[in-house]
C-alpha cells in the first residue's frame, strides 16, 4: 500500500548510487594504473643506456665534416673507383696534365705523384710554401689532406683550388691519379674498423680450436 509509491524513487536512486560509484571506481582504477605506469616508464626511461649510445653515435653523422675528417682514407679507398676518380679528375685538368711526359700547365704534371716526392716535378716553379716540402713522400694520407684542403695543408702555395669536400670523390681521383704511374702503389692497409673485428673473432673462435 504505502512502501509501494516509496520504493520506487529508492530503487532509483540506488541505481544511481551503482552507476555513479561503479564510475568513481573505474576512474580510480584508471588514476591508480596511470599512476602505476608512470612510475614504471619513470624508473625505466634512465635506465635504459641504449637511447645514450646511440644518441652519442647518431651525432658525428650528422655534423659531416668532422666525422669525414676523422676516418682515414683507406677506408675510402678500399672501395673507391678509378673510374669515377677520372670525372672527379676533370676539376684538375684545367691546370694539370697527368699524361706520361706531359707539360707542366699552371699545375705540374701530375704522373706517377702518388708516392712521388713533393715539389719534385722538373722545370715546375713551385711555391715556397710547397716548395718547403720539397722530397716529401706524397702519401696517400699527404695527398688527401692536401686534397681536402691545399691552403690548410700548406698556407701560402698557389694551387687556386678549395679542396674537395667528399672523402669518397677524393678517394676515387687517388685511385685513378695512381694508376697513372709506371709503378702504382698499392692500396692502403684494410680501414681500423675491419682490422678491430678481426682479432674479436679470432678470440671467439680460439677457446672452441683449442678444445
Ligand atoms: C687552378 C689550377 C689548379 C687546379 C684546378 C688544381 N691544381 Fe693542383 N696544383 C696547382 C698548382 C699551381 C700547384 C703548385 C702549387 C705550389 O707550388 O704551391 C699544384 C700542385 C699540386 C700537387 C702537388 C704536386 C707536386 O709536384 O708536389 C698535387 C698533388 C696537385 N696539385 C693535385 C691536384 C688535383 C688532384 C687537383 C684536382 C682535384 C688539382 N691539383 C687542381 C694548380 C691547380
Amino acid at each position: 500500500m504505502v512502501p509501494a509509491p516509496l520504493e520506487e524513487p529508492d530503487v532509483d536512486s540506488f541505481e544511481w548510487n551503482k552507476i555513479f560509484g561503479a564510475a568513481l571506481a573505474g576512474f580510480v582504477a584508471l588514476l591508480g594504473i596511470s599512476i602505476v605506469t608512470d612510475g614504471v616508464y619513470a624508473t625505466h626511461k634512465p635506465e635504459k643506456p641504449g637511447f645514450i649510445v646511440e644518441a652519442a653515435e647518431e651525432a658525428p653523422v650528422e655534423a659531416a665534416g668532422p666525422a669525414e675528417v676523422q676516418k682515414p682514407i683507406a677506408f675510402y679507398l678500399a672501395s673507391a673507383s678509378a673510374e669515377k676518380g677520372e670525372a672527379v679528375f676533370k676539376k684538375c685538368a684545367a691546370c694539370h696534365n697527368n699524361e706520361k711526359g706531359g707539360a707542366n700547365g699552371i699545375g705540374p704534371n701530375l704522373y706517377g705523384i702518388v708516392g712521388s716526392a713533393h715539389a719534385s716535378k722538373a722545370g715546375f716553379s713551385y711555391s715556397d710554401a710547397l716548395g718547403a716540402m720539397k722530397g716529401k713522400p706524397w702519401s696517400w694520407d699527404e695527398l688527401n689532406a692536401w686534397l681536402t684542403s691545399p691552403k690548410a695543408y700548406a698556407a701560402g702555395n698557389k694551387m687556386s683550388f678549395g679542396g674537395i669536400a667528399k672523402p669518397e670523390d677524393r678517394a676515387a681521383v687517388l685511385a685513378y691519379l695512381n694508376s697513372k704511374s709506371d709503378s702504382p702503389m698499392t692500396l692502403p692497409a684494410a680501414p681500423a674498423e675491419e682490422v678491430a673485428e678481426a682479432p674479436a673473432e679470432e678470440a671467439a673462435a680460439a677457446p672452441a680450436a683449442g678444445q
